[in-house]
């Protein structure tokens, strides 16, 4: 199939590959012209505004975003709506709020053009591995784009899951879930390093122990063994941990439905903790621990 892609950063370029790959004609554009040419050099077609996008298309158009969630995907919708007609379809591939789906796709509507919601997974494996792929929208547009669907994943890797926003409505759980499984193999690796046994681990060892045949082993174990073979205690790294939309909106949609996902609520609050240095809280528990049990406190230096 002959498809766009827009937005060649690190996921964006290596899915556009991993289409060519699988035979697929691809109209490439991103913001700086450089990874355009990039691509242009492996077999892409190039195209350095929305318009010549549009035009090296052929009616029904099928363009992929691949661009950070927000207002940087609304913009390029609003201008693409100028530039498509009914039948094209537009697939959001970011990781955007499936609630920005839902009020696209209801905008998009009097157009005729499609949107389908792609929550995609992978990262920067995904080249090799293939992007898991999950799907919302209309079901008759999603088969007609399957063969784009097929090439991207791996065997069984991607599916229909509902009506628009139920691709990016999975992957958002996914996400969340994703936290609280790391956030376990943190505890449970710090838990280790404070033992009385921590001299004769090794934790490269240990994750790949676990990988082999027991009940938590998983890719992340796999990623963890490779973190440790490159420097045994991460001392390279400080752990500040950043966050993106995912964790924060399942904790919201959990707090929407009443579920008491505690564990996932957790390892997000865990995240805004690991970038605070002394905050205020813990120095007002030690301040009413002074006050009321004249316990003592940890003075700061003047
Ligand atoms: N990285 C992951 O593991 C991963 C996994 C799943 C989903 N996602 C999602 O996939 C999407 C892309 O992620 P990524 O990791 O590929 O991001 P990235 O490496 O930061 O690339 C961002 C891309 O968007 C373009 N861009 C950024 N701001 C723009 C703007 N204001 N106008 C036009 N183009 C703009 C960039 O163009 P320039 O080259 O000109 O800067 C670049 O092509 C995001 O929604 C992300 O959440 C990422």
């Amino acid at each position: 199939m002959k498809l766009a892609m827009i937005g060649l950063g690190r996921m964006g370029m290596n899915m556009a590959r991993r289409l060519m790959q699988g035979g697929h004609d691809v109209v490439a554009y991103n913001r700086s012209p450089d990874k355009t040419e990039q691509l242009v050099a492996e077999g892409a077609q190039g195209a350095y505004s929305l318009e010549e996008v549009a035009a090296k298309l052929n009616p029904p158009r099928i363009l992929w975003l691949m661009l950070p969630a927000g207002t940087v995907i609304d913009a390029h919708i609003a201008q693409l709506t100028k530039l498509l007609s009914a039948g094209d379809v537009i697939v959001e591939g970011g990781n955007s709020y499936y609630k920005d789906d839902i009020r696209r796709a209801k905008e998009l509507e009097p157009t005729g053009i499609a949107y389908l919601d792609a929550g995609v997974s992978g990262g920067i494996w995904g080249l090799q591995v293939g992007y898991c792929t999950m799907v919302g929208g209309d079901r008759a547009v999603f088969e007609s784009l399957e063969p784009i669907f097929k090439s991207l994943a791996p065997q069984d890797g991607y599916l229909y899951c509902g009506e628009t926003g139920a691709g990016h409505f999975v992957k958002m759980v996914h996400n969340g879930i994703e936290y609280a499984m790391m956030q376990a193999y943190g505890e449970g690796f710090e838990i280790l390093e404070a033992s009385r046994y921590a001299a004769s681990f090794n934790y490269a060892d240990i994750s790949h122990l676990w990988n082999q045949g027991s009940v938590i082993r998983s890719w992340l174990l796999e990623l963890a063994e490779e973190a440790f073979r490159k420097e045994e205690k991460l001392a390279d790294i400080h752990g500040f941990v950043q966050d993106s939309g995912e964790g924060r909106w399942t904790v919201q949609q959990a707090v929407e439905t009443a579920v008491p996902a505690e564990v996932i609520t957790l390892s997000l609050m865990r995240r805004f903790r690991s970038r605070q240095q002394d905050p205020f809280a813990e120095r007002v528990l030690a301040a009413l621990r002074r006050e009321f049990g004249g316990h003592a406190v940890v003075e700061t230096k003047k």
